[in-house]
């Protein structure tokens, strides 16, 4: 039997579709097993507790970690977090450090007032188990600001408006409770150490986004949440190009843990009140530049 040259090419096409179709009905389970698996992955490194000992592996599985931005209804649950994570925090000792005088009452007072503030102003997200109320850890950002572009009166209105509030709200509640154990000086003393860091250390004109607060229950600690706090503000900076910083306050873990983030180094903060030293670690955050 003759062929035409149509009829050959109409045969070596069926031909083609036919093992086209043959591959597609093979690979496609496969391909579709690799991609969940990939996806898996990406959602267990992501949003998942993830640690390196055996017995936490089946935590892993069953923890996934959801981000979200901070609710009024999450303050309750993020002051606990901070008040559980900081307890021995070195900074928390030096600045608090007549522990007879402490009030959890009026610290928790005060973190609400810096909280509600943090809604408002901030970049607040919190971090809970998957179909669980329960806070796990809470991570506040303050956004950049440009130094070479003015505020405008809008900005300048609110921002002036807001940083009233907060010093009104904080009177009110010193009088109220008086100051529950902080060490006055010594906190004047961080403040006028943390100005001049900040000075020498936040030359890019684009600004920061500084991290004021990052804290994650000590139970639920080393599993991702931490990570995956950063991540939401962090892969927001890559996208934009703007650096991140930070001020840890203990050098062992937590610097080889923002190093993990992404952070290096800058620069030390020594906050001495005649020879009591507390030291803090300037980080800074270089943007990833995205392909
Ligand atoms: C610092 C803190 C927020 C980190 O959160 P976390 O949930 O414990 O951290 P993660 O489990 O997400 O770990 C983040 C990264 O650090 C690494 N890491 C965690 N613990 C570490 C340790 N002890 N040593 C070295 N690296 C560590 C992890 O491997 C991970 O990197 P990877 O994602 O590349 O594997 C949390 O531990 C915390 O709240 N600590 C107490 C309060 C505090 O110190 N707050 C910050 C004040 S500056």
């Amino acid at each position: 039997m003759e062929y035409d040259d149509s009829e050959r090419e109409a045969g070596k096409l069926t031909g083609l579709l036919d093992y086209a179709d043959a591959l597609r009905r093979n690979l496609n389970p496969q391909l579709e097993g690799i991609a969940m698996r990939l996806r898996d992955e990406f959602v267990l490194r992501r949003f998942s507790a993830v640690s390196s000992d055996e017995g936490a592996t089946l935590s892993k599985a069953n923890m996934p970690i959801v981000v979200s931005p901070m609710r009024e209804e999450d303050i309750d649950g993020g002051i606990r977090t901070i008040q559980e994570a900081f307890a021995n925090d070195p900074y928390n000792l030096w600045i608090y450090n007549d522990r007879s005088k402490i009030d959890l009452n009026r610290n928790r007072i005060s973190l609400r007032i810096r909280c509600l503030w943090g809604l408002r102003n901030a970049l607040f997200h919190v971090a809970k188990e998957e179909g669980s109320d329960k806070v796990l850890g809470i991570a506040m950002w303050i956004p950049p600001r440009a130094i070479d572009k003015p505020l405008t009166w809008g900005e300048w209105f609110w921002n002036g408006f807001e940083d009233w509030r907060l010093w009104g709200n904080q009177v009110v509640m010193n009088l109220q409770h008086g100051r529950g154990g902080l060490n006055v000086k010594r906190y004047y003393i961080w403040k006028a150490r943390q100005a001049e860091a900040h000075k020498e250390v936040w030359t890019d004109p684009k600004g920061y986004y500084f991290l004021n607060i990052i804290c994650v229950l000590p139970e639920a600690q080393g599993k991702g949440v931490g990570r995956a706090l950063f991540n939401e503000v962090t892969k927001k900076a890559d996208a934009e190009g703007i650096k991140c910083y930070l001020e840890s306050s203990r050098d062992e873990p937590n610097t080889k843990i923002y190093e993990a983030m992404g952070f290096k180094l800058v620069r030390g903060m020594d906050c001495d009140d005649d020879g009591e030293v507390c030291k803090l670690y300037c980080m800074v955050r270089e943007p990833k530049v995205i392909a």
